[in-house]
């Protein structure tokens, strides 16, 4: 079964294909005259179930517009609406719904969820985000990234603030293409040692500088997102902010990266928080071409765990 589970253990070769297939896929779409029927029907009579146990915006309406462009065919679903919130078991879940869908993606809280439900299932299981990782958000934003200045290998990323999980894809990343990753924020909040010794362990360099003035000299892309997350305790937003403040990314640290580095955060954002309209809004961001992508890179992931 193909799962779509982490960026770190899948294979760095189809990870590439990946985001080279969601390119192409980009630009034909582009080619295509306007509201013409897509060519491309590749998930025609497939049917894919999204599983909703947190809030979203991006990933829900990208899967479900990705699937609809490919000739599939969706439905949404909310964990609180199905038997699932209410004592039933994920495995049995995952065998129910195996019986009735070709793919299942899920966005849930804790990792043991996704891995359950992919145990389970005979259909392949695409992570949506859960509380460790968010490999479907940092696939869109390496295709982003090549978009604008070309290969990622080789380059310096710098995240700054707080290592969550879609920190952790973007580490995971840095391993299977190669690229520097820098970590800055507060050793209370830094992402886990074991993803950055991986990555290390894959040749590149992942290290942690608390100055974040330091951190982003030399970066090509600068990263942030958000203080709280959506499985943080509200009791604890007063003092992530007091600890998070001087990891802002605002106009003056962008200053202190390359020229043309690019900055990114996979919304949704807390405007003048982690990051200010400034920078938001400014000539080093592609927060929306990051939002596009999803849509593009997520058809691209599809297609792979279904062999298409
Ligand atoms: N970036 C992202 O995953 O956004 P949503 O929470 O809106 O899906
Ligand atoms: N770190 C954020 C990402 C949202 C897309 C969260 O988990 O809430």
């Amino acid at each position: 079964m193909t799962h779509f589970l982490d960026i770190n253990i899948t294979d760095p070769a189809a990870l590439r294909a990946m985001i080279d297939q969601a390119r192409a896929m980009k630009q034909a779409r582009r080619d295509q005259p306007k509201g013409a029927p897509d060519a491309d029907q590749a998930l025609a009579g497939r049917m894919v179930a999204l599983i909703f146990e947190k809030p979203s915006t991006r990933t829900r309406v990208s899967f479900d517009v990705g699937v609809r462009q490919l000739g599939g065919q969706t439905m949404v679903l909310s964990g609180s609406d199905m038997q699932l919130g209410h004592g039933e078991t994920i495995a049995d879940t995952a065998r129910v719904l195996s019986r009735y869908v070709d793919l299942i993606m899920i966005r849930t809280f804790e990792e043991a969820t996704l891995l359950e439900m992919a145990e389970y299932a005979s259909v392949p299981v695409i992570n949506g985000l859960t509380n460790r990782s968010h490999p479907c958000q940092i696939m869109a934003d390496i295709l982003t990234y090549e978009e604008h200045r070309g290969p990622i290998g080789g380059r310096k990323v710098v995240w700054t603030g707080d290592g969550n999980n879609v920190c952790a894809s973007f580490i995971h990343a840095a391993g299977q293409f190669g690229f520097d990753f820098t970590f800055t924020g507060p050793p209370t909040l830094d992402p886990e040692p074991g993803f950055l010794e991986e990555a290390r362990q894959k040749g590149v360099r992942a290290e942690i500088e608390r100055d974040p003035a330091k951190a982003v000299e030399g970066a090509d892309l600068v990263v942030t997102d958000t203080w709280v997350s959506m499985h943080d305790p509200q009791s604890a937003r007063e003092r992530r902010h007091n600890q998070l403040r001087p990891y802002q990314v605002n106009e003056a640290l962008m200053q202190r990266a390359k020229p043309d580095a690019l900055f990114m955060h996979c919304l949704p954002a807390h405007r003048d928080d982690e990051a200010t309209s400034g920078v938001m809004d400014g000539p080093h961001s592609v927060v929306f071409d990051e939002a596009e992508n999803r849509l593009h890179a997520q058809k691209a992931i599809m297609r792979w765990c279904l062999g298409l």
